[in-house]
Order: C-alpha cells, then structure tokens, then sequence
C-alpha cells in the first residue's frame, strides 16, 4: 500500500508498504477514505518533534472503515464507517481515568499515531486500543463533516471547555488558524455575548470572516481596544491562545480582565516570559497543555445536530498520490488553501 513516510528531516516521501496487520488484541486496522494534513505534520518534516520516528508513516487526522480488529475490541466491528483519534489511550491508567488522556502512561499513550507508530496518510492505519481510539461516524455525517474530529476539533472542544465560559461573557481566540476556527466552534456551544478573533494575516481575517460571521474579527494592533469596547469588566472573561506567534503569549493575558482564565492552546517553538510582577493583583488563571482527546463521541453527535461544521474549512482535496502536491500547497498557503484533505 501507499504511504506518506518522515524518512528524515526535511525529506518526507509516498512509500510502498506493506498493509498493517493486528498486533494485539486491541488493535483494529481501518482503510483510510480521506485524511488531513496538519501543522505538527510540517512541525515534523523539518524536525521540530524530536519523539518522531524516522520510517514512520505521517498523518493523524482521518477518518475511514475498520478492516479487522483484535479479539478484545467490542465497540468497532469490521465494516463500521469511523473517525480516528490523534491520541492512542489506554482508558485505564490514573491519568486516562482523570480524563487527562494526553497523559495516559501506556507506551502508545498519548500522541503516537504519524509521530511513533505508523498513522493515516495511507491506504490502510492499525489503531492500538482501537476502543478508545475510534468512535462510529452517525449515519447522517458525511466522512468531509468528521475529518477533524479527532484533532482539531477534540482540541477546540477541550480549549473551550476548560476555559469556563459562561453565556454572555466575552471572548478573545488568538489565531484564526485551523485551530482558532475551531476553537471557535466549540465556543459558540457556551453561548457567550461577544467572540474576538484576533489575526495577523489580512487573508485569514477574511476567510474567518467568510465563515464566522458572529465573531468580531480584529488584528494585533486592535486586538486591545477591540476587546475593551466590547467586555463588560475591562476585558475577555475568557482568551484562547491558538497562534504561537511572537507576542501572542503576551496579548493573551493582557487582554484578559481580572481572574480570567486564559488558555494556552498553542505551542510554542521557545520559552515565554511570566512577568508576575506585571500580572500581581490579576489573579489570572492559566491553562495549557495537550489536548484530551476523549470526547469524539459527543462531538460527532454535535456535527449530526448541526451544532459543529467545519467542511467548510476543506478548501482543497488531492488523491494520495498527489499528495507531495498536497504538502507543498498547505505549506507554502498557495490558492488560498486553508485545511486539506487527501483521499487514498
Ligand atoms: N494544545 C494542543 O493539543 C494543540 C493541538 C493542535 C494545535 N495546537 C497548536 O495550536 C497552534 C495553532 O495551530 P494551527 O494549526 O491553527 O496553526 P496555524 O499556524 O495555521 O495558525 C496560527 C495562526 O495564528 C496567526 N498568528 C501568528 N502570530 C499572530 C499574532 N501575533 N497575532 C494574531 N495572530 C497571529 C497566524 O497568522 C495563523 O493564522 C499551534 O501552535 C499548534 O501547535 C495545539
Ligand atoms: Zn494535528
Ligand atoms: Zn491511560
């Protein structure tokens, strides 16, 4: 089979491999039908993921068909049309059990899929702790409408559900990246009075704009008098950084009143500064990390509603065998490509 291989840094090739097998019994092998590609996918082409493995296969936003599975699988049976999980978890362990999956202490725990153990940009993937790590697509979502369901939609749906967003209150998302847009989403779902999307680049303020017409699209140099006009209490009761840029950190906690919380969604490629004596009287609440990505179910069940759609951010599809054509689109933000998907 076809597949998308980190051979070394910088050198990313479509290999012929064979089809992967069961390894245990919690494994099942699912036939990728579209797959995405993602920032960490370049992160890693240029060796920013030292965990990466060279020989692996890429890719760990998809969705497909299980083929086979293990004797211990009960949830998935062969033929069942579903959406693939960025993080393998054990479900069992202290930290799976606390619903802090991202740390789950299994040896595929955590982000393993395209990163340590051969993941989706292929014909064919093996998902360990296939349970866990796979949930049944409803009938009536299209395989496009649950694409980003195990990554980046699992990672605005954790952003926004541990920043303690009440209905009405005011809402800044750095980043109107595939991450902030999603982000987004899964705010509206809280009902809060005013969202502020802050971006630096004019074309994604206006593909945001495009597709969020609730929110109030804004740039850096605003992003402060935008959030005072429009917050009750001198500032967001709520900021999601999703930008990693060079001052977002900054921004982020500065527009955020009084014990807010402030979320660190991005990841940043170098140490950022906690200037406490600036902050002290604040009484800011953080928030970081990886996300936990255990909530597919519901969040499938909230596409089927109608409440979350993102197809609108698949702007462009290549066939697997095109899909270097692929990279090179993504990473370069030719054609005003915002997310794509790549079809085995
Ligand atoms: N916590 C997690 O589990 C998790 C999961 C997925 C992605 N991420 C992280 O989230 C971040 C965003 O991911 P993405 O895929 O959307 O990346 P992206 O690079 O496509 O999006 C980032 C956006 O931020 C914008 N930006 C940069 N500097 C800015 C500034 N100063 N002000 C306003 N906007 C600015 C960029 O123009 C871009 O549109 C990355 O750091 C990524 O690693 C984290
Ligand atoms: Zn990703
Ligand atoms: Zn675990």
């Amino acid at each position: 089979m076809l597949a998308y291989t980190y051979v070394k840094q910088g050198d990313f090739q479509l290999l012929e491999k064979p089809r992967p097998a069961l390894r245990g019994p919690g494994d099942a092998v699912v036939r990728v039908t579209l797959a995405s590609i993602c920032t960490s996918d370049l992160h890693i082409k240029h060796g920013f993921v030292p965990r990466a493995v060279p020989g692996v296969t890429v890719g760990h936003e998809l969705v497909g068909v299980v083929e086979e599975t293990g004797a211990a699988v009960t949830k998935v049976k062969p033929g069942d049309r579903v959406a693939v999980n960025v993080e393998t978890f054990c479900g069992q362990c202290f930290f799976c059990k606390s619903g802090w999956v991202n740390n789950c202490t299994d040896p595929n725990g955590g982000w393993a899929l395209g990163c340590r153990i051969d993941g989706g940009q292929a014909e064919f993937v093996r998902v360990p702790h296939a349970d866990q790590g796979l949930d049944i697509i409803p009938e009536t979502v299209t395989d496009r409408q649950a694409l980003f369901v195990g990554d980046l939609l699992s990672t605005g749906y954790w952003a926004a559900q541990i920043s303690e967003i009440r209905a009405g209150d005011t809402v800044l998302i750095i980043g109107a990246g595939p991450t902030g847009l999603c982000t987004l989403q899964c705010v509206q779902l809280y009902r809060p009075g005013k969202i502020i999307l802050c971006e630096k680049d004019p074309a994604r303020r206006a593909f945001a704009r495009g597709c969020c017409p609730n929110a109030v699209v804004t740039d850096p140099e605003h992003a402060a008098q935008c959030v005072a006009e429009h917050s009750a209490h001198g500032g967001a009761d709520a900021v999601i950084e999703a930008a990693g840029g060079e001052d977002t950190f900054e921004l982020a906690w500065r527009c955020a009143r009084p014990n807010a919380v402030v979320t660190v969604a991005a990841m940043y490629d170098r140490p950022q500064i906690l200037p406490l004596p600036d902050m002290y009287g604040k009484n800011l609440i953080f928030k970081t990390g990886g996300v936990d990505g255990c909530h597919c179910d519901h969040i499938l069940e909230l596409i089927a509603e109608g409440k979350l759609n993102t197809e609108t951010l698949i702007t462009h599809t290549y066939p697997l065998r095109d899909i270097a054509r692929a990279y090179e689109c993504f990473e370069n933000r030719a054609d005003g490509v915002f997310k794509v998907a790549v079809a085995p």
